[in-house]
């Protein structure tokens, strides 16, 4: 999914904001909570029912969907679709992936950095029922977490990094590939779920270093809730064996045999029961248009805004969390408020929509937004700067 395969410039801002209703009432600066609802995922979605009322169980073609998905997932990473499952959620995914790990022994610590979403927390955490010892990684006083804090971390007891590729809660983007380094000369495995990244970081599985990613449909990628993916380096999916399982991680989903567990040879075997059919027909739609525009014009158009928006936020003397620096963040913008919902209620009373994270503002930027959003946003900061710490 790199990017146009013609001469017509990309389609971001202005030429594509037109197929997604909200932007005719709204700022909408959230697509690291939910992407705008579009034209064509709406469609997508009415597809799914109306198939359902003519043909009753279509199962052919939801199958169908399901492999269209893990095409578009693989295309996205630029992957291969045998080392894609399809899961329905990022849970799920780490779920199955950790149940593959034996922690019984001396290889039996998962270290996390403080940037993981509080799923990947939980589950590492849940392993300690296991054997696991977990390990956390904590930010420096700026807010970063650098390689070397992951490898002071690690050690032949490692089993399993855990390196968000960029964090929910403040827009760092971790150093994946020289955390991975430090993981694997210890022989450790690198999990870097990448849902804030996936739609709007030009990702490259074979650059990013981790042996596993994951992410999923709900934000950047367009779509709804009830469906995610995990690329798994080959060799790594080759042997791993997860113990959270479904009939559809079979060798042979209709052979429908209850008499022993055959996984398939494939990153299928991560997959579960039954597929998330109404998930799959915005998911393959909301995928479609990222991969229209292409990750590496989306990328650039955001870091075009992302750059303005600091820019603003900077001249007004606010206190940005994220970093300056553009090659340590990403779409989401976070800005420390004395009151941060009050903040985040004002500006939504303004019909500007954005989210918070602890006592910071989260603003995000897609393919859709354009300089004006920005600087609407920063007029209404500017209104409110007694919210702003
Ligand atoms: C970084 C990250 N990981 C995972 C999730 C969600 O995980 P799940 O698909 O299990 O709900 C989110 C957001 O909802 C996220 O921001």
């Amino acid at each position: 999914m790199s990017g146009q395969t013609t001469t017509e410039p990309p389609r971001v801002g202005a030429a594509i904001r037109g197929e997604f209703p909200i932007f005719e009432t709204s700022t909408y600066l959230n697509s690291c909570s939910q992407g705008a609802l579009s034209h064509r995922v709406r469609d997508a979605v009415e597809g799914w029912l109306d198939g359902w009322d003519a043909n009753g169980a279509e199962w052919g073609f939801w199958v169908e969907r399901n492999e269209a998905f893990r095409a578009a997932a693989a295309r996205l990473l630029r992957a291969d679709a045998d080392d894609v499952a399809v899961t329905t959620s990022v849970s799920q995914a780490v779920s199955a992936l950790v149940s593959a790990l034996d922690l019984r022994g001396e290889r039996n610590r998962i270290v996390i950095s403080e940037y993981e979403f509080p799923t990947v927390g939980q589950i590492a955490h849940a392993q300690e029922l296991r054997g696991a010892e977990v390990v956390h990684v904590r930010p420096e006083a700026d807010g970063s977490i650098p390689a070397e804090r992951f490898a002071e971390a690690i050690d032949e007891r490692t089993a399993l990094v855990c390196c968000t590729t960029l964090s929910y809660r403040s827009g760092h983007r971790h150093d994946v590939a020289a955390i991975a380094e430090a993981a694997h000369a210890a022989g450790a495995l690198v999990l870097a779920d990448s849902y804030q990244a996936c739609g709007v970081v030009d990702l490259d599985v074979r650059s990013l270093g981790a042996d596993v990613v994951t992410g999923g449909t709900v934000k950047y990628l367009l779509g709804t809730a009830g469906l995610g993916f995990m690329w798994l380096r080959r060799e790594v999916r080759e042997r791993l064996v997860p113990t959270q399982t479904g009939w559809f991680a079979d060798e042979d989903i209709f052979a429908m045999s209850i008499a022993d567990y055959s996984p398939h040879a494939t990153a299928r075997k991560f997959d579960s029961g039954t597929p998330p059919v109404p998930s799959l027909y915005p998911g393959v739609a909301g995928i479609g248009i990222v991969e229209e525009t292409g990750t590496r014009a989306i990328e650039l158009h955001v870091a075009g805004l992302v750059d303005r928006l600091i820019g603003g936020l900077e001249d007004m003397g606010a206190n940005v969390a994220t970093p300056s620096d553009a090659g340590r963040r990403g779409p989401l913008v976070c800005v420390r408020s004395t009151d941060v919902d009050a903040l985040v209620a004002a500006l939504a009373a303004e019909r500007i929509v954005a989210s918070s994270r602890e006592d910071k503002l989260r603003v995000a930027l897609h393919l859709y937004n354009v300089e004006e959003d920005v600087d609407t946003l920063l007029a209404a900061l500017v209104r409110h700067r007694a919210l702003l710490a």
